[in-house]
């Protein structure tokens, strides 16, 4: 039976060593927690880096015995590939740049033969794992080239990839100068899929420009075959996050942290450390509106989760020096013996834990300066079981184009977002549910479940359209 392979850099598992004793932890990361409900279906296979160095063949074996019990295989990678591939350039090359933070990124050649070696290591391991009739889908930024390399050593194979960061325009994406072969190796897809339809007129405006192929209505003839591009905004598996937080295990862990804080109001926000979050311009907002409406003063706390993330990478560890500063400075300022307005905490949650917080908080606070979806609004909004609270977003993420009934905010705009804090605080609650209510119908209709068909529907289509165009 043709079966599914999902290939990602990072398996929704990873591994860790505990006295000797092989772990495997959840991964975090939208990529990971969305597909990680479907994948187990059917006869699917994920092939992927399990997140840990694994030099000695009989501890990869034992690995490998392990995943694919769990319909895994993985792809190992060295010290110097991880820094070289991994943080170098997928992570301070690819990352900036398609995040409009150009001036981080790093233009290195050794990193970027890497990239093209590792891409290659993908590929042989797919090939080893693939039967001619399987459908092969590639996930994101760090395996850009992949999907040309598998057409060239299977021509008449199904492949689809996704994109789950932005794609950006033109004018930022031809800054790399390996634009035209990153380019390339997108195109040997049948169907490439971005979250949002900007994204990709980006993408195909670089494509025009860069490697000379004009598009219509999202279809791009190379000359030797055609593929298309479309837009498919990732969702989550709405049940599961609507289940837990209604589930009296969560409930139970709601008494408990209320009865920790002293503040009645609660502010959440959950994010990767990662510049592209906006965590310090949010930090800075919290701090004008205590300045400004000292009457929240004792009444409200904003309980900041941030889980580590490629804390190797240099940008990163300014970026936690940075937040470990300004918590510290806001917390110095404003603190009394039994109130925090910030409670922060650097590591990352079980499902409960987040649920629980998800659940009890009045308001999710989502500031990200780009972010390709950001499925973290939609879990807060799937897990409001009461209907009660109120999203801020940002305009930059790309769930703000299907989340309308959010206080939409400008990162940037410091000043709008201390005011949209302030007014989700005097809602009237009836005026919450009839956002929330309004979120909720969108984000259980367009689930995980639905995104995944939409993308394979399409697929399909695109092979069989092929075959009437050639
Ligand atoms: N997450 C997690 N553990 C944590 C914090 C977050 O598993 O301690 C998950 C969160 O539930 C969400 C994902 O990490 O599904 C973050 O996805 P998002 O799209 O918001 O941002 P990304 O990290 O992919 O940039
Ligand atoms: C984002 C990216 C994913 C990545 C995740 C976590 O969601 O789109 O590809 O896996 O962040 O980052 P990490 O570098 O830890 O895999």
């Amino acid at each position: 039976m043709a079966k599914l392979i999902i290939v990602s850099n990072r398996l929704p598992v990873k591994l860790q060593e505990k006295e000797g004793e092989l772990q495997f932890k959840t991964s975090e990361g939208g990529l990971a927690t969305g597909l990680g409900s479907i994948y187990k279906q059917d006869d699917n296979l994920w092939i992927g880096w399990p997140g840990q160095v694994v030099e000695e063949e009989d501890k990869q074996q034992q690995v490998i015995t392990e995943l694919r019990k769990e319909s895994m295989s993985p792809v190992f990678l060295s010290e110097a590939e991880i820094k070289e591939y991994y943080e170098g350039f997928s992570n301070e090359t690819l990352w900036p740049t398609f995040h409009y933070f150009t001036q981080y990124a790093v233009y290195d050649q050794q990193n970027w033969e890497t990239y093209e070696k590792v891409n290659q290591k993908f590929c042989d391991e797919i090939l080893k794992l693939a039967n001619p009739d399987d459908t092969i889908w590639v996930h994101d930024y760090q395996l850009l080239l992949l999907p040309s390399m598998l057409r060239e050593k299977l021509p008449d194979s199904t492949i689809g990839f996704f994109q789950h960061i932005p794609f950006p325009s033109y004018e930022v994406f031809r800054l790399l100068p390996w634009r035209k072969e990153l380019l390339e190796g997108m195109l040997g897809s049948d169907l490439v899929g971005f979250h949002t339809y900007d994204d990709m007129r980006h993408f195909l405006s670089s494509v025009n420009r860069l490697v000379g192929y004009g598009s219509m209505h999202g279809w791009i003839n190379t000359g030797t075959r055609s593929l298309l591009v479309d837009s498919f905004p990732m969702g989550i598996d709405y049940e599961k996050y609507a289940q837990t937080a209604a589930s009296e295990e969560v409930e139970k862990r709601e008494r408990i942290y209320r009865s920790n804080l002293k503040a009645n109001k609660l502010i959440i926000s959950i994010d990767r450390l990662d510049y592209s979050k906006g965590i310090p311009k949010r930090l800075e907002a919290f701090e004008k509106f205590l300045e400004k409406y000292p009457e929240f003063h004792d009444k409200v706390t904003l309980v900041m989760l941030v889980v580590p993330s490629r804390d190797e990478v240099e940008k990163y560890k300014e970026l936690k020096e940075e937040v470990d500063e300004m918590v510290g400075r806001i917390n110095g300022k404003y603190s009394h013996i039994d109130w925090n307005p910030i409670q922060y905490f650097y590591r990352s949650y079980p499902l409960e834990t987040l649920s629980a917080f998800y659940r009890m908080a009045d308001i999710a606070l989502v500031t990200p300066m780009r972010d390709g979806m950001n499925l973290v609004c939609k879990e807060y909004v799937a897990s409001k079981h009461d209907q009660t609270g109120v999203l801020i977003l940002s305009e930059m993420a790309g769930a703000s184009k299907e989340l309308s009934d959010a206080l939409l905010i400008n990162p940037n705009d410091i000043n709008q977002m201390v005011e949209a804090l302030h007014q989700a605080l005097v809602m009237p609650v009836e005026e919450q549910k009839i956002h929330m209510k309004s979120m909720q119908e969108s984000i259980k209709r367009y689930n995980i479940h639905h995104w995944v068909s939409m993308f394979m529907d399409r697929l399909s289509y695109v092979k069989i359209k092929q075959l009437s165009m050639a």
